[in-house]
């Protein structure tokens, strides 16, 4: 049986989706078998695979699927069945309807773009994730490091009932533009990003490794 991530955050915007693929593309360049999820009706994360799809043409080098609420636990153990690494990536939403994902998690990823507005939708997500008695890591996003604001943030985060991932996104034009292009920042020119994102696959592969 592979891992499953269920990537989950009330809050809109964020940054579920980014972290999602990005981690879907960064697992999968490490040589896992990698499958996306797509469980929010906005469907973000579909129009980023057809997205790839069309781009990439042959064979797709990340598998995807959806399901909405209770038909979450029977199409991810069959994705986890055949996968290394299963991604959930969840609606803004933090309701009954997260239950089945959060239920068919090993481990529940929380991001946090760095703004007051963004901790304070973490504790419910995280009250949820223990209440299902699954971990729960926070991941900084649209992170600005150096800033005051970033500091603060982070400080309160750590206050929280989560681990607060070494590893963060950096706020990156880089990660908005290959998202609307159905890439990842790993597969764009080297910057900034790609040591975000090795470092972050790096760290939640070592959590998984001690479940
Ligand atoms: N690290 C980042 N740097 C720059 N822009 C980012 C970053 N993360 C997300 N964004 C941008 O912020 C917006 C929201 O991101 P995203 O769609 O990933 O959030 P979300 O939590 O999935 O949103 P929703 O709650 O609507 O599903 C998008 O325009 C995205 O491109
Ligand atoms: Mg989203």
């Amino acid at each position: 049986m592979g891992y499953v991530i269920t990537v989950a955050q009330q809050k809109g915007g964020s940054g579920k989706t980014t972290l999602a693929v990005n981690l879907a593309v960064g697992f999968a360049k490490a040589g896992k078998s990698v499958a996306l999820m797509d469980t929010d009706p906005q469907g973000s994360a579909g129009r980023w695979f057809m997205a790839r799809l069309e781009a990439q043409g042959g064979e797709p080098d990340i598998d995807f699927s959806t399901a909405s609420a209770w038909g979450v636990t029977y199409e991810v153990r069959k994705l986890a069945d055949a996968h290394d690494i299963v991604i959930i990536d969840t609606p803004p939403k933090a309701d009954s309807d997260l239950r089945p994902a959060l239920r068919a998690s090993d481990l529940v990823l929380v991001p946090v773009a760095t703004s007051h507005l963004d901790l304070w939708a973490v504790e419910v997500v995280l009250y949820l994730a223990g209440r299902e008695r699954k971990p729960a890591q926070i991941v900084m996003t649209r992170n600005r490091p150096g800033t005051r604001l970033a500091a603060e943030v982070a400080e309160k985060a750590r206050e929280l009932e989560a681990e607060v991932a070494e590893a963060s996104l950096a706020n990156r034009v880089v990660y908005a533009e290959t998202l609307g292009q159905g890439r990842a920042a790993l597969e764009a020119p080297k910057g900034p990003a790609h040591a975000e994102v090795t470092a972050l696959v790096a760290e939640v592969q070592a959590i998984l490794d001690q479940l």
